[in-house]
């Protein structure tokens, strides 16, 4: 008699395991990001998915990965005829198996470009649309049905004007219609996105992105997307009602937005107002999201204050992103999913 209630007590508490893990889980970001049509993502390095703690919390929180840095033309083409796919690829299938979709970053940008690339500046001899049509077709092909979306073009003006970047000095201007056509010939079923920062309010340079990108779309050159970085620090205030104006009229041109990289730098000791300020802010940004159907994905750069550029480039302990150093949810987290939560 004992033994048979000993067994049903073991079974009892067995059986419920898996509600009590399924319960977690079901409390996620990712959890209630679908349930809003939301891409939750973060930016990630391949080399972190051996830490365990941070690819449990990847595959439980997010449904978007963006290769921090992998498929930059210095890591996945650092030899002329030769790319290394390696480190993304990890990237990738991490992603495809934990069924998360991939935001490649990026296929032009004015920095981590490879010093064989650089060498030829100015070298009249070379043909520079070839060099970045190669480039475009052979990394879109091989990850072509596997990246949901492409920053095409990173960070391409300056103020109210064009970088004056190697593509843009030896291509000239259109070098971005090029490259959209280019990756959209290879994938046409990528997002194309062009992404930048110092764009998220109205101001010179978002005007100056408006005026060229309607003049894009008005000669039907592809193009999904404009992707808002978001790298704000605490201390620069953000003009939300200027930031929403100019998210409605980029709508209004039939495109989607994506915040693409945001962070919330804080300077000096962090105490507990500064981790509301932040929570605040990324709570008012998930509010866009959450509001405009457009307004598609929002990705952090960077999973945890533990591996976050801001540490490694400005040696700055307090990056702003919503995990801390030991993976723990910071107050940012729970605004965000207060706000993923409402129906
Ligand atoms: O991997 C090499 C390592 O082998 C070498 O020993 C080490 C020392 O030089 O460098 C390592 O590469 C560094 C790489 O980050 C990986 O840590 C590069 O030097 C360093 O320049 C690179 O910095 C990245 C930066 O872009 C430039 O590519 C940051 O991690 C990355 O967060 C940052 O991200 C950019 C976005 O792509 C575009 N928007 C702004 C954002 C922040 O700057």
């Amino acid at each position: 008699m004992f033994k048979k209630f000993f067994c049903f007590i073991i079974l009892l508490v067995f059986s419920n395991c898996n509600k009590i893990i399924d319960n977690t889980e079901d409390k996620s970001l990712r959890k209630y990001a679908k349930n809003s049509n939301i891409l939750i993502g973060t930016a990630i390095e391949s080399i972190q998915l051996e830490d365990i703690k941070f690819a449990e919390t990847l595959k439980r929180e997010f449904n978007y990965i963006t290769p921090e840095n992998s498929m930059k033309w210095g890591f996945i083409h650092s030899k002329r005829y030769e790319f290394d796919f390696d480190r993304a690829d990890k990237i990738v299938d991490f992603a495809l198996k934990n069924n998360m979709k991939v935001r490649g970053h990026t296929l032009i940008w004015h920095i981590e470009n490879p010093e064989w690339l650089l060498k030829l500046e100015n070298d009249t001899s070379v043909n520079f649309e070839n060099i970045l049509a190669y480039h475009i077709k052979t990394v879109v092909k091989h990850y072509k049905g596997k990246v949901y979306a492409w920053d095409v073009i990173n960070e391409a003006l300056e103020y109210n004007r064009y970088k004056e970047t190697f593509w843009y000095k030896n291509i000239g201007e259109d070098y971005i219609e090029k490259a959209l056509k280019w990756t959209h010939k290879e994938d046409p079923n990528a997002k194309l996105f062009i992404n930048d920062n110092m764009i998220e309010e109205i101001n010179p340079k978002s005007d100056f992105l408006y005026e060229l990108v309607n003049n894009l779309l008005s000669k039907n050159v592809p193009l999904d997307g404009i992707g808002f970085q978001f790298h704000l620090k605490l201390n620069n205030s953000l003009d939300m009602e200027s930031v929403e104006k100019n998210i409605k009229r980029f709508l209004e041109l039939g495109l989607e937005i994506n915040f693409t990289e945001v962070d919330i730098e804080t300077e000096g000791e962090l105490t507990e107002e500064k981790l509301e300020k932040q929570a605040t802010i990324y709570k008012k940004l998930m509010i866009l999201v959450k509001k405009y159907d457009k307004v598609t994905a929002f990705t952090t750069w960077g999973l945890s204050d533990k591996y976050s550029w801001i540490v490694r480039e400005y040696d700055n302990k307090n990056p702003g992103l919503i995990f801390d150093e030991e993976f723990n949810p910071k107050l940012a987290y729970y605004k965000i999913k207060e706000i993923l939560q409402l129906p």
